[in-house]
């Protein structure tokens, strides 16, 4: 399998910078604590910098959001395990937990110097959305970061359209019941520019590479993950 950020044409100042180093070492951890996030992790990134991309960013800004991506869920490193890959439904309790990943991964990013405000907003405020039904702050509109917001809809698009402990019946058509949903959303839950890139995107077949080469169906992933039904985004 090959390593996204390792391959891709990163700037060298990014790469000789002590807490980009860091970074990469904080995702291998989460690629051994557990390996479903970690696959997801790797199409989230591809997905980012595929959206970035085409909306026209500059490249320094593609590269901080690439690195965002692949640290959005490094909280889970203090997660339990057992509750990550857990079949079924979580407790309330349990799902309190997995929501202070967030928070957590914060805290870790921040101990590991990386101090950079897009990634910072990344990591904590991936799963809040717009109508404040979201965490870890209930944020509303336009107190989300942007970039937290735009990354909210790849997260979520990557959860409905893959394997999850949790979820393991994909239909065929996933792909295209995700992009109406996110559509159905769009300005409720989900930022509207973001969703209609994206669902362009989906309409040109820019992203169907990332899904089928990143998954727990690669070699390196061969696993087999006990089905249940339910969403935990
Ligand atoms: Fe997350």
């Amino acid at each position: 399998m090959t390593r996204p950020i390792r391959d891709s044409k990163v700037p060298d100042q990014l790469t000789a910078s002590a807490w980009f180093q860091t970074a990469i070492r904080l995702v291998d951890d989460l690629e051994l604590h557990d390996t479903v996030t970690a696959t997801h992790t790797w199409r989230v990134i591809l997905y980012t910098r595929a959206l970035a991309e085409d909306a026209g960013l500059d490249r320094d800004i593609v590269e901080l959001l690439s690195i965002g991506a692949a640290l959005h869920d490094v909280g889970k490193l203090d997660i339990d395990g057992g509750i990550l890959r857990k079949p079924g439904r979580l407790t309330d309790q349990e799902f309190d937990t997995v929501r202070a990943h967030t928070t957590l991964g914060e805290a870790r990013v921040l101990d590991a110097g990386i101090t950079d405000p897009l990634i910072r907003q990344m990591v904590r405020s991936h799963h809040e959305r717009l109508d404040a039904s979201g965490y870890p702050d209930n944020l509303a509109g336009e107190n989300i970061p942007r970039p937290a917001l735009y990354f909210g809809v790849i997260d979520s698009y990557d959860a409905m359209t893959s394997r999850r402990p949790y979820s393991t019946d994909l239909r065929e058509d996933a792909e295209d019941r995700a992009i109406e949903e996110l559509l159905s959303l769009r300005g409720e839950k989900y930022c509207p520019d973001a969703v209609e890139r994206f669902a362009r995107m989906h309409e040109r077949g820019d992203l169907d590479w990332i899904a089928r080469h990143f998954n727990e169906d690669s070699p390196r992933y061969q696993m087999e993950l006990p089905g249940s039904d339910s969403s935990r985004g």
